[in-house]
């Protein structure tokens, strides 16, 4: 994806450095603020950024570019920011639109239970899901082995330019280490059929790990992500805290080894102002390689907004900077934005992802079991099938580069689209963005920019 957009972003300077007439903002171009004579001028797009003073901008604006050093302008040109008035942004957005929208699965979610040992108060899973009715669904062998050989034919039918060669393959549930037959099925099999490259990982409450599965998961590369809140009072509040002692005796052990794992932390009212101060017990406590702070969904969207975490989220993300501990999702848009690489996977946006439930249950996103539209069951595990089904064509439809709001939006390049689970809960449609959540990362975004040009 880097290279497509660095193959556009230089057939546009190309042309523009050619061309006769008078030069204008690309359409991505965003200014900010940065001090009482600078600003800071970003290309949403390409993830470009320049700073150039007030002064030169106002000449840019008024179109008196002789009084601006050619070296600037050849710069400007060179990352995008300027481009040629004849240039037509929609001849570009059309072109990305069918990259964008073509299938290049890279991420398979595999849930071996949609059912789980615990009863979270802000699980959306126990919320919005039926499986926690007493109807313990587990995923049969037969229904894993042909998911991931689905999953791996659907990504070699991909589209080559998104097409990774190294894939991440989730476990996620419900709790997946209540199906672990199925796990130790599944793990065998994707290693010995499609190798050891692929990133495997397994998002778990951790109350049902022990030594000897933690020391066969090291054995198969397999990265883990334990859910936890906070020391027990405080985990207690939202996460089923019943089994805490046996979590943490279980994180201890994964320091002491040396395990690659992290921690996924969820903001809820009970957390999120004290999150420095849980951040510093996570590392001098668990020692985790990396924490996740999960912004709030529905239903704990009703108890903490997305917008209320902008800080937090912030905060907990220059502390990790400080201690040289990842804090996502931030630390990862850092990386996307310093690398130039368009940031479009926070979901399945555009044939990107597929999950696969128990019962031959397809969706896109992991959250939406029971939903009737967005989640099908198919009878057989076929190609044709899964791309025939109209979910994932309505998925397509809502990304960032179908929508006017999007595009002219600062965070286009680092957003990844919304969650559209999010979006379904609150407005009744996938495609209706939910203003909290971009506000929260149209404000990180510009933090990010400042903080990165700060860093340089
Ligand atoms: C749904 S659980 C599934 C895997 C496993 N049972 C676990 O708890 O890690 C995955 C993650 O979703 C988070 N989560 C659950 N409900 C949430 C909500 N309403 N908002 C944000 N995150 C939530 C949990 O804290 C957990 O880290
Ligand atoms: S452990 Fe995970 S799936 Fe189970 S109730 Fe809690 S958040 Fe939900
Ligand atoms: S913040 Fe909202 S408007 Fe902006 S790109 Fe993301 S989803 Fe679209
Ligand atoms: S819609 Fe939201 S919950 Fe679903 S896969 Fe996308 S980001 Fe995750």
């Amino acid at each position: 994806m880097k290279e497509v957009l660095e193959k556009y972003k230089n057939e546009i300077s190309k042309k523009t450095l050619r061309g006769k007439g008078k030069l204008k903002f690309n359409y991505f171009i965003h200014i900010i603020d940065l001090n009482k004579e600078e600003v800071l001028l970003f290309n949403s797009l390409f993830l470009e950024s320049k700073k150039i003073s007030k002064k030169k901008l106002n000449d840019i604006k008024h179109n008196k570019l002789n009084k601006i050093d050619n070296e600037l302008i050849q710069d400007l040109i060179g990352r995008g920011i300027l481009v040629n008035q004849c240039f037509k942004f929609f001849d570009l957005t059309k072109t990305l639109e069918s990259i964008f929208s073509a299938w290049a699965f890279n991420n398979l979610y595999l849930i071996p239970s949609s059912a789980c040992n615990l009863r979270c108060k802000y699980c959306y899973v126990k919320n919005y899901n039926s499986g926690f009715n007493n109807n313990i669904l587990l995923m049969t062998k037969k229904e894993a082995k042909s998911a991931i050989d689905l999953f791996f034919e659907l990504s070699a039918n991909g589209l080559k330019e998104r097409t990774s060669d190294v894939k991440k393959i989730t476990f996620f549930g419900g709790e997946p280490l209540v199906n672990i037959s199925l796990l130790y099925f599944a793990l065998k099999y994707i290693r010995s059929k499609y190798g050891q490259a692929h990133t495997i990982i397994i998002v778990t409450n951790g109350t049902l790990l022990n030594k000897k599965l933690i020391n066969y998961l090291r054995d198969v590369n397999v990265k883990l992500v334990v859910s936890l809140d906070g020391p027990k009072e405080i985990n207690k509040s939202y996460r089923d805290s019943k089994y805490y002692d046996k979590i943490i005796a279980s994180l201890k052990y994964l320091s002491n080894i040396s395990y690659n794992f992290s921690i996924s932390c969820t903001m809820n009212p009970a957390n999120s102002s004290k999150i420095i101060k849980i951040l510093k017990w996570f590392k001098k406590e668990i020692s985790p390689n990396g924490i996740d702070l999960n912004l709030p969904l529905p239903p704990l969207t009703k108890e903490l907004k997305i917008s209320d975490c902008i800080d937090l989220m912030w905060e907990g993300f220059l502390w990790g900077e400080k201690e040289s501990l990842p804090v996502n999702p931030i630390f990862t848009k850092l990386l996307c934005l310093n690398n130039k690489t368009f940031y479009y996977d926070e979901c399945g946006q555009g044939g990107g992802q597929i999950a696969f439930f128990p019962n031959k249950k397809v969706s896109v996103c992991h959250a939406m079991e029971t939903n009737q539209i967005f989640t099908k069951r198919i009878n057989e595990y076929n190609v044709r099938k899964i791309i025939d089904n109209k979910c994932f064509d309505e998925w397509n439809r809502c990304n960032c580069l179908n929508r006017e709001d999007c595009l002219r939006c600062i965070a286009f390049g680092l957003c990844g689209g919304g969650c559209k689970f999010n979006n379904l809960v609150k407005k009744n449609n996938i495609c209706i963005n939910d203003e909290d959540y971009c506000r929260y990362q149209r404000e990180i975004t510009k933090r990010l920019l400042i903080y990165s040009y700060e860093k340089k």
